[in-house]
């Protein structure tokens, strides 16, 4: 049996406090497809170029935040392996069956890593009704909406021991680091990690309160649809974080932003092409401002405080 490969972050849960507004949000502003609602109220979204059976459930809670990321792994051999690799590494591993909480969705495992985060993993999953083209393929079936997102592309998680967090992700997830941030005394302060070619799959930035997330970010084309976002932004009276402007670390271009529940999403587009055999960038901390925010080089207080 061969060690196979992480995919990609497939599917997120994230808690709204206001489903109705949040779900006009993410649907009209952002520009997902509403997928389907489960028999408990959750509902089910997908943006219009992910070919799954959706990426990203809303949960009506009490407190705003990420119940869990799941990532696609290539193979059942390579969940069935990840899964035992897991519980070796110390964490303690659930089985969720298939078709369970998440339509659609095969046979996945969860556990908690040392951020305090919920992870899952799984490799089957139904392709989604209104998928792109893929016979003769148009680039689109039905104009996209708003912000007009292609994908949901990251996550930048906050929470304690993320050494810990990125070893699991190289060793077990069999990803990789492009990038990588040290306090002066060469403990980390953030990294950047990925399973393919794009820059970030995750990041995580070390923070004493655990599960905690700071933006789930959404793929646009092109630095011309981050300003569309940034008129869409003003337009619907959405709270602005910072942007639109460029992040050294990794490239992208972006804005961060609050959705009506209080989470923060970040629109992104861009950003270097990603290889395993490249060497690590690495950022000392006292740099992290331009790194964050290139053009204007000054760290924004909200970004190491404001969490969901
Ligand atoms: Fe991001």
């Amino acid at each position: 049996m061969e060690y196979g490969k992480t995919l990609r972050p497939g599917l997120v849960q994230i808690r709204v406090l206001d489903l109705e507004k949040t779900l006009d949000f993410y649907t009209n502003i952002l520009g997902l497809d509403i997928v389907g609602q489960t028999s408990d109220g959750r509902v089910m979204l997908k943006a219009y170029d992910e070919f799954d059976h959706h990426s990203v459930t809303l949960r009506k809670a009490d407190e705003a935040g990420l119940d869990y990321v799941a990532f696609k792994v290539d193979s059942r051999d390579t969940l069935e392996l990840m899964a035992r690799q897991t519980l070796g590494f110390g964490y303690r591993v659930h089985e969720i069956p298939a078709n369970t909480e998440q339509p659609g969705f095969g046979k996945r495992y969860s556990f908690k890593i040392s951020t305090g985060h919920v992870f899952q993993i799984y490799s089957d999953v139904e392709l989604a009704e209104k998928g792109p083209q893929i016979i003769n393929p148009d680039i689109w079936s039905e104009q996209p909406r708003g912000m007009k997102a292609q994908r949901m592309d990251h996550l930048l998680l906050y929470g304690p021991n993320i050494a810990e967090a990125e070893t699991f992700c190289k060793w077990v997830l069999g990803m990789f680091v492009p990038e990588v941030c040290n306090n002066p005394d060469g403990s980390r302060l953030a990294s950047w990690i990925t399973s393919a070619n794009k820059p970030h799959d995750i990041a995580f930035v070390e923070f004493p309160e655990p599960g905690k997330i700071h933006h789930v970010g959404f793929y646009l084309n092109d630095w011309h649809d981050i300003g569309n976002a940034a008129d869409l932004i003003a337009i619907n009276r959405l709270e602005l974080d910072i942007g639109p402007t460029r992040h050294a670390i990794t490239r992208g271009q972006s804005i961060y932003f609050w959705e009506p529940s209080g989470n923060r999403v970040e629109v992104y587009a861009g950003g270097y092409t990603a290889y395993p055999d490249n060497p690590q960038r690495v950022w000392d901390a006292s740099e992290i401002g331009r790194g964050l925010f290139y053009y204007s080089a000054e760290l924004i207080p909200s970004f190491f405080e404001n969490v969901t």
